[in-house]
């Protein structure tokens, strides 16, 4: 089968990692984005927007198989049923998810959000593949960045956070095969201590700060530390640290 991928979201840093591997593979890809630049050979930028519905059907047109990653702090659950609905219309045969590790367990309006959107794809009648991933090294920084600004380390608190290159091999590998229905989580080779993590980040940078533990309050704090945002045993792990990525 050599029917047309859509990856939405695949001018983002996950989906910039993604679509060479599809397109290494030989499938053409389609991208969505609201902000299209000039299509390459195999690689077609679309335009479309998939919270205010637009450019969906002409997007999806001869598509077999959908990569969903467009995401954004509002709006993915509404994304989800548009894409959902576009698909049916279109007969494709596949769809893909990206989701996050905890979301339905974490108490946060973000994982709700992608509870919802996992929900639309499972009762869609399109068969699906999700895979929910861990937070990527590069969306912990800014975290532990701030941390280690205010010299503070929430207890409790920990990451298994993972490298993009691995996420996108193994996205690129579920959408070139059959529909999986909910696989595997993804996560990144270590459970760390967020206190960890930011001693580590500083000597990355050549310094040495104390952090003062605080306590994350209310159910938020208290899912962070039952390590509801974290991965079953059963997990998929990528291969790079969190020192591998600070050392890069
Ligand atoms: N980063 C993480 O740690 C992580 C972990 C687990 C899951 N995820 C999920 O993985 C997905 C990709 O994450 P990322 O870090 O690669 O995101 P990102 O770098 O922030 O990129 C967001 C992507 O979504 C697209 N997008 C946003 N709103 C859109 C809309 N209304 N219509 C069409 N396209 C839209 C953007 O495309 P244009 O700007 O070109 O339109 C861009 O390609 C997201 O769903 C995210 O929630 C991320």
């Amino acid at each position: 089968m050599n029917t047309t991928i859509l990856v939405t979201g695949g001018t983002g840093t996950i989906g910039r990692r993604t679509v060479p591997l599809l397109h290494a593979a030989g499938r053409p890809v389609r991208i969505l984005t609201r902000h299209p630049k000039t299509s390459e050979p195999g690689i077609e930028h679309v335009a479309g927007d998939t919270v205010r519905d637009r450019g969906l059907d002409e997007a999806l047109d001869g598509v077999g198989t959908v990569l969903h990653l467009a995401g954004g702090a509002k709006g993915d659950d509404v994304a989800a049923r548009n894409l959902v609905a576009a698909a049916q219309r279109a007969g494709v045969g596949h769809l893909v998810l990206i989701s996050v590790i905890g979301a339905d367990r974490m108490p946060i309006g973000y994982f709700r959000m992608k509870a919802a959107a996992e929900q639309a794809f499972e009762t869609s009648g399109i068969p699906f593949t999700i895979l929910r991933v861990a937070q990527l090294h590069e969306f912990a920084v800014p975290i532990v960045k701030s941390l280690s600004g205010m010299r503070i380390a929430p207890r409790g608190l920990r990451f298994e956070s993972v490298g993009v290159d691995d996420v996108a091999a193994r996205l690129a590998e579920l959408t070139l095969g059959e529909p999986a229905g909910r696989v595997a989580d993804l996560a990144g080779p270590e459970v760390r201590d967020i206190a960890d993590m930011v001693r580590s980040f500083d000597a990355a940078r050549g310094t040495t700060r104390r952090s003062l533990g605080i306590r994350i309050p209310g159910a938020v704090g208290r899912a962070y530390r039952a390590g509801d945002n974290l991965a079953a045993d059963a997990a998929t792990r990528g291969t790079v640290t969190w020192e591998d990525f600070l050392a890069a």
